[in-house]
């Protein structure tokens, strides 16, 4: 359980907020770039943090992200007129560029003071299909993250956004609860366990060795890390699962030898909505998209990103499907997981609950992200910002010798891949620190 005040402090994040503020202090997805691909098109709204804003792509292809209400009497600029350097009000035509209000055409000449308003402005960038802002003070900007999958071609790049009705703490949560896929993510109705191969869960079959894991967790300089050891029937051979954490809310989830990676993002809308960013992607060839939407039923489309699954349909679950196996009842282990993370209401109360030891990470992580806010505010230095830091990071999931050390599964897992000839510039580097 969690005292309240600690609930609060993790899940707020609007902008007077402990995590509000420590979420600000780093580059995060905005929207994704098919959004805002046409040059003078349509403005998006774009609600992130809390704060109410819009994206757009100005005529000569320059991307802008400024507050959505027009700094005169409201009017919201995503109904705006698309222009060079800015966009122009509806109601009276003045015109807001990145930080500035430009034109306040009704006004006599004389009168200046528009254009001394500031209106609200971040910085972005373009990069892996994702427009992406940093909405901290400026002198704090920290470097952009350099994700090994940011300039990946098409073809080896499938990034899905996904609406989520709730806090995003139980989305993080739910990738810090190494126990759940045993249960939740089960189905014995599956006909062919090989269909996960493309997905990036080929190991879902190992998974099921062991329903209670052993789960350790360490900090590192992006986070944390996430070790779950599994028995398998060979006594000597332990089944690890690696997961890697990196402020703020980013994650790689485990993916076998030679299958297609994941990273996923918890973007936060506002106290009660998030999105999940599904990156699939693979370094050397390309992804099978189709097994990735249709094992994790996570296929969406804009403006909403939504499935067709809510709590007012009971997320489409089907009892019959659960006679015959499926342990809940509903598709896609994306679908699964908001299931139970909208059913636990938009901020779950952590005062009510009785943690035990498949818990640990989520512990874990609660207590080093109230310790990471405290040292915010001590002026400390923050996770992941280190410039030296590469960022090469890897999750994985490997059998392993029982006498190793479960941070050797990285090592493990890159061995194996190196005797089938996978590129050696392929192989992670940032595991670096990890046992050998
Ligand atoms: S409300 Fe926007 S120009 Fe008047
Ligand atoms: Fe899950």
């Amino acid at each position: 359980m969690l005292r309240h005040e600690d609930n609060m402090a993790l899940t707020q994040v609007g902008p007077e907020t402990p995590m509000g503020r420590f979420m600000r202090r780093y580059w995060i997805p905005a929207a994704k770039l098919e959004q805002i691909a046409e040059p003078g098109g349509a403005p998006i709204r774009v609600k992130l943090l809390g704060e109410a804003l819009v994206a757009f792509r100005d005529p000569n292809g320059k991307v802008g992200l400024i507050g959505e209400y027009c700094p005169h009497r409201g009017a919201s600029l995503v109904y705006g007129r698309n222009e060079e350097d800015g966009l122009r009000c509806l109601y009276h035509g003045w015109k807001m560029g990145c930080g500035y209000v430009l034109e306040s055409p009704p006004e006599p000449p004389t009168r200046t003071f528009a254009k001394k308003l500031q209106h609200v402005s971040y910085p972005v960038r373009e990069a892996g299909q994702l427009l992406w802002a940093y909405m901290g003070p400026p002198e704090l900007e920290p470097p952009f993250p350099k994700f090994p999958w940011l300039n990946l071609p098409e073809s080896q790049l499938l990034v899905v956004k996904m609406h989520q009705a709730s806090n995003y703490l139980q989305g993080v949560e739910g990738d810090l609860d190494p126990a759940h896929p045993n249960y939740l993510h089960r189905d014995f109705d599956l006909e062919d366990k090989e269909s996960w191969a493309g997905a990036g869960w080929e190991s879902i079959a190992h998974l099921m060795s062991d329903g209670a894991p052993v789960i350790h967790c360490e900090e590192t300089p992006y986070l944390m890390r996430v070790g779950a050891v599994r028995n398998t029937e060979k006594p000597d051979v332990h089944y690890v699962r690696s997961t890697e954490w990196i402020a703020p809310f980013y994650c790689y989830i485990a993916t076998g030898p030679r299958e297609s990676r994941l990273f996923k993002a918890w973007h936060p809308i506002d106290d009660h909505n998030c999105y999940t960013f599904y990156v699939h992607f693979d370094l050397e060839k390309p992804i099978d998209k189709e097994a990735a939407y249709s094992n994790w039923g996570h296929l969406t489309s804009p403006p909403e990103y939504k499935t067709p699954h809510s709590l007012a349909n009971m997320h489409l679950q089907d009892r019959e499907r659960m006679k015959r196996g499926n342990f809940s009842g509903v598709s896609g282990a994306a679908v699964q997981d908001r299931v139970v993370q909208e059913s636990m209401l938009p901020i779950v109360d952590r005062t009510k609950e009785h943690l035990g030891t498949s818990d640990k990470a989520v512990m874990f992580y609660r207590k080093l992200l109230l310790q990471k806010l405290k040292e915010m505010d001590e002026g400390k230095p923050l996770p992941g910002q280190d410039p030296s830091l590469d960022y090469n990071q890897r999750a994985c999931s490997f059998n392993l010798s029982a006498d190793k050390p479960w941070q050797a599964v990285v090592k493990a897992q890159e061995d194996y891949e190196r005797s089938l000839g996978v590129d050696e510039r392929h192989l992670s580097t940032a595991n670096a620190v990890m046992a050998q």
